[in-house]
């Protein structure tokens, strides 16, 4: 464990507000490659990261406090244990306690902007701001493989929401590589607000070894990405038929690629630029009201 000198020491002045966006994740692909004996799938998967998502404020309180807000928040468990927020701080606070540092109570909001179990990060982002913004706000620090495997404790998700960037996942999703020459590109997301289970979608796939990704050196990824695939999305689809309309409307509208990200139910298009995005996201959301449409740019892998 590293120990901060010093970090014993009490503080007099109260640990200042901090802030974090939780962004949406986007599996551009996904292959389910093989199954661990305990379960877990193996997967090939490119990973980027939206320009929106949710945000969690950190604050100084008399006792650790949890309170949510947002179009989404209604949907989510607040109950101990079962929300990955608190879950995250938990137990931060017990790696951190044990390597010395004070952890006081906290305020901890989340803005819920994001559709809850819609295959866009949502728990596992929200779980890996958590531990970026209290490592902030408790000015602490913990080694890189403490961090990466107390996020992995977390969910299969959360490292990669850790790092925040354009990445290849392998193994379980905790085998991460950096792409740093994947472009940023303008997305249009839409969820038609069916939740659907991911140990279901996992459960009904036809196979479990699927072709791997191929070499992706050359990053020529315009002409690559149409070539991969999402092998969930056929198993989401059969839980969820609005999945396959959702996809249509999003071709109808000019996506020159349309997927589903992780295990559903959110799509996306690929657009030839943010204007075309902002566009299509508007004429979308006019003609199903009731479903979520969002147009976000990815960030920078650079
Ligand atoms: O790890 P996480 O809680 O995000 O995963 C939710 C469920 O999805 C797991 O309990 C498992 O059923 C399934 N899963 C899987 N293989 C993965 C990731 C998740 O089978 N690589």
């Amino acid at each position: 464990m590293l120990v901060r000198p010093g970090a014993q020491e009490p503080k007099d002045i109260l640990p200042s507000p901090v802030t974090e966006l939780a962004t949406a994740k986007i599996n551009l692909a996904l292959h389910v490659t093989g199954q661990r004996a305990d379960g877990y799938h193996l997967l090939d998967s490119i990973v980027t990261f939206a320009d929106i998502g949710d945000r969690l404020h950190f604050s100084a309180s008399g006792e650790d406090v949890f309170s949510l807000s947002g179009r989404f928040s209604e949907t989510l468990a607040t109950e101990a244990g079962s929300n990955l927020v608190i879950r995250a701080r938990d137990g931060l606070r017990s790696l951190l306690a044990a390597a010395g540092f004070e952890t006081p109570p906290v305020a901890i909001h989340l803005e819920k902007n994001l559709p809850v179990a819609s295959g866009i990060g949502g728990g596992s982002a929200d779980a890996a701001a958590t531990l970026r913004g209290l490592l902030r706000f408790w000015q602490a620090e913990l080694p890189p493989a403490d961090l990466a495997r107390l996020a992995l404790s977390l969910g299969a998700d959360v490292p990669m929401c850790l790092q925040g960037k354009p990445l290849i996942a392998r193994g379980i999703g905790d085998d991460l590589t950096p792409l740093p020459d994947l472009p940023r590109l303008a997305l249009v997301l839409g969820n038609p607000l069916c939740s659907v289970s991911t140990p279901q979608v996992f459960a009904r796939l036809a196979s479990k070894q699927n072709m791997p990704l191929p070499p992706l050196e050359n990053g020529d990824w315009i002409r690559i990405l149409p070539t991969l695939r999402n092998d969930l999305e056929e198993p989401a689809r059969e839980l969820a038929p609005q999945i396959g309309e959702l996809s249509v409307l999003l071709d109808g509208e000019g996506s020159l690629l349309t997927r589903m990200s992780g295990s559903g139910a959110t799509c996306f298009g690929v657009f030839a630029s943010r204007a075309e995005a902002d566009r299509a996201a508007a004429r979308l959301q006019a003609l199903k009201p009731a479903w979520y449409f969002q147009a976000t740019t990815t960030v920078s892998g650079a």
